[in-house]
């Protein structure tokens, strides 16, 4: 498994570098949610590929299935993640495969082909960056946290008040905050111990199904907003190193 997502994600990698620099055609799919001929070129080449080597997961990418229920073994996959980023030639894209069976992550991988950093996570075995064993941070001040999130297409609009209510709590109790573009690579840098913590509302389950294993692994946490277990019909997604998980989110619902 480790072998075959990993070579299919430095495939497809191949062809995000080679567009990385040329002009682009942008297609709109909503309110500044965009997708170009290489996020359909990647979803392409990631289908027959994964079709022909683990034929027997169903193949679920951003970009083309219908059919998104998770039930049996799948593949949810974003060919590009962070496709407004790779449009404005911000370096921060993944290609993000989660590995499923009975609604369980058992595999991941996210690929930044950009700055050559290729995560992987196996459920029991830990995760890694560019083939070293992460952990996320021992940050235990909130204070002191460097922290991420993100904005929605769609979702702002619809939530902007709550959206800019959170942020302003979390501005003013941690050291700072980053909107890098990509939710899968965010979870990635709490991995890593990069970010202390991480949340966004609105996303889909192809921006965060590889990423939350690689989190999980690496010894951090993954809620919703109540601190329960996450599941891909959760409105809010938290990661963290799991120490400031519940301060996170004290500050985040103002109690
Ligand atoms: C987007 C990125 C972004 C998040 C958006 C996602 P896409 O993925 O993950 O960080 O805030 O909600 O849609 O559309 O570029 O694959
Ligand atoms: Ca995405
Ligand atoms: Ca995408």
């Amino acid at each position: 498994m480790k072998d075959i997502l990993i070579n299919g994600v430095k495939k497809a990698g191949e062809i995000l570098k080679e567009d990385f620099y040329r002009p682009k055609t942008v297609s709109n799919k909503g309110v500044a949610d965009l997708v170009t001929e290489t996020d359909l070129k990647i979803e392409e080449f990631l289908k027959k590929y994964f079709y022909k080597q683990l034929p027997d997961y169903k193949f679920v990418g951003e970009e083309t299935s219908l059919d998104l229920s998770f039930k049996e073994k799948c593949l949810i996959v974003d060919p590009i993640d962070g496709t407004t980023n790779f449009v404005h030639r911000f370096p921060f894209v993944g290609i993000s495969v989660g590995v499923y069976e009975n609604l369980n992550p058992v595999a991941a991988t996210v690929f930044n082909p950009i700055m050559d950093e290729l995560y992987y996570a196996e459920v029991g075995k830990g995760a890694f960056l560019n083939g070293s064993r992460i952990f996320v941070s021992t940050q235990s001040k909130i204070e002191n946290s460097l922290l991420a999130t993100g904005f929605p297409y769609g979702f702002v609009e619809k939530n902007k008040k709550d959206i800019l209510a959170k942020l302003e709590k979390i501005l003013s109790n941690s050291r700072g905050v980053r909107r890098a573009g990509a939710a899968s690579l965010d979870l990635c840098y709490v991995a890593r111990g990069v970010f202390d913590g991480y949340y966004e509302g609105g996303l889909k389950p192809w921006d965060v199904a590889a990423g939350v294993l690689i989190v999980s692994e690496a010894g951090g946490k993954i809620s919703n907003m109540n601190g329960g277990n996450f599941s891909f019909e959760d409105e809010y997604i938290v990661a963290s190193n799991k120490i400031i998980h519940n301060e996170l989110i004290e500050v985040l619902c103002g109690i």
